[in-house]
């Protein structure tokens, strides 16, 4: 069974599918904490399971880095398999990555390497692209940057506001981070085999 801490900033839908998913006894993971970087909405997901949860606030430290110590300290302190960022709107500072990479992945809404940062939707929609999607990769020191583990196109379709667009996709997220954590914890996905295989490819 593998453990999980799901980081989140916002709404936390994708932690609720995943939430979900794990109360099938059949899931082959299980949610151990959820972590957040402000009192998000999402949060009310984890009470509602009865998953412990945890809120490291960044102006409460002097630097971007003592603020990643903290929460590297409180995610560890749950010894998950797996760290899932669900719409966690931060970057993450090189030393928390370098501590759980690769077993760390992002789920972001567009096709990377297309539209990474945190406005991923309203950047697809000004640049008129006629599809966009979602992307699930590993979370390395860029923004957006890691080696990407699955991708699924969504239509922008005519008229589509950022809000309905963003709607369209979350719907196609939320299945597929969910059948990706599913890949994981089977051994579909290997994560070290995919990391070091990127690793290989993109150093002299
Ligand atoms: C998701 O669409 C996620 O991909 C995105 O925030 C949304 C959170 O939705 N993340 C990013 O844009 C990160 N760059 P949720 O809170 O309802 O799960």
């Amino acid at each position: 069974m593998l453990s999980i801490v799901v980081l989140i900033s916002g709404g936390g839908s994708n932690l609720r599918a995943l939430l979900d998913a794990t109360s099938d006894d059949d899931y082959p993971a299980r949610i151990v904490a959820v972590g957040s970087d402000t009192d998000a909405d999402g949060l009310a997901h984890a009470e509602a399971f009865g998953v412990p949860s945890f809120t490291v606030v960044p102006t409460s430290f002097a630097s971007r880095a003592d603020w990643g110590d903290e929460l590297l300290q409180q995610v560890q302190q749950w010894s998950p398999d797996l760290v899932v960022c669900a719409g966690f709107m931060r970057i993450l500072p090189p030393r928390f990555v370098e501590a759980l990479s690769p077993q760390l992945i992002n789920t972001h809404p567009a096709l990377l390497p297309l539209f990474p940062g945190a406005h991923a939707v309203r950047d697809a929609l000004a640049a008129g692209a006629r599809e966009t999607g979602v992307t699930v990769h590993i979370v390395d020191e860029g923004v957006d940057t890691g080696p990407t583990l699955v991708q699924r196109v969504v239509p922008v379709l005519p008229g589509d506001t950022e809000h309905v667009l963003q709607e369209r996709i979350k719907t196609v997220e939320r299945d597929l981070l969910v059948q990706t954590v599913r890949n994981i914890a089977t051994g579909t996905i290997d994560l070290d085999t995919i990391h070091h295989s990127n690793r290989s490819t993109t150093t002299p």
